[in-house]
């Protein structure tokens, strides 16, 4: 299993991704509005595992610039056809993992992920990734699935599931340590918040500095 395996899962994925409807609206909104308060107009932000575009089409009007990231094709020209319908200038889409992006001398002021790093195949790596990403004091801001934390018949499914191409390939933490690794790789943890208004909240929503 590699990148390029993940990658397609998510291109199959992708129609039927988009016409799913968000679990918790309430939730949703709740994050968009915590993450809208965070960001300004001058900052320059990078989204990690966009999927569709959902998101950054709402985020991208408050701020400078907003390039949103997807390691998928499929789901990226998703985003696009949205982008086309509503047209936001500050927002670009771009087929890239973090590892792919290089860091340069116009650094990000906030990279976001949702629902993305419980996905990655080496998260202290792509951690490290984020942080040369960022400008100083710039914020990782996630929100991402901790499956240590579920039922353990979850647990035991997603290898069958992932050996049956039904599940993607997903790491298995709780939410201590997600944010050990978090801090392992140069940040500080300003939050750790729980934004879902039903069912168990296994998603941690976490905003953390680089130091
Ligand atoms: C569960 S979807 C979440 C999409 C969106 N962020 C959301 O919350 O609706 C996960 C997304 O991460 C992308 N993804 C998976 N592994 C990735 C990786 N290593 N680098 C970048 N994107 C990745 C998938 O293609 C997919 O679009």
């Amino acid at each position: 299993m590699s990148l390029a395996s993940d990658a397609r899962f998510w291109d199959r994925s992708s129609r039927k991704y988009a016409r799913g409807a968000i679990a918790d609206q309430a939730g949703y909104e709740r994050t968009l509005q915590r993450t809208r308060a965070l960001l300004g107009p001058g900052d320059r932000v990078l989204e990690l595992g966009c999927g569709t575009g959902t998101t950054a089409l709402v985020l991208a009007s408050g701020v400078q610039s907003y390039l949103a990231t997807d390691i998928s094709a499929g789901m990226i020209a998703i985003a696009e056809e949205k982008h086309a319908a509503a047209p936001a200038p500050s927002l670009v889409f771009r087929i890239a993992t973090a590892e792919a992006l290089l860091p340069d001398a116009a650094k990000f002021n906030a990279v976001l992920g949702f629902n993305y790093l419980h996905l990655v195949r080496d998260l202290p790596g792509t951690l490290r990734r984020v942080h040369a990403l960022l400008a100083a004091e710039g914020l990782l801001i996630s929100k991402t699935p901790c499956v240590g934390e579920m039922n353990p018949l979850i647990r035991l499914a997603l290898p069958v599931m992932r050996a049956l191409g039904l599940a993607p390939h997903a790491g298995v933490f709780r939410v201590s340590a997600l944010t050990r690794q978090i801090s392992a790789a140069g940040f500080e943890i300003l939050a750790v918040e729980n934004h879902a208004t039903k069912g168990d909240d296994n998603r941690p929503y976490i905003v953390a500095r680089k130091t």
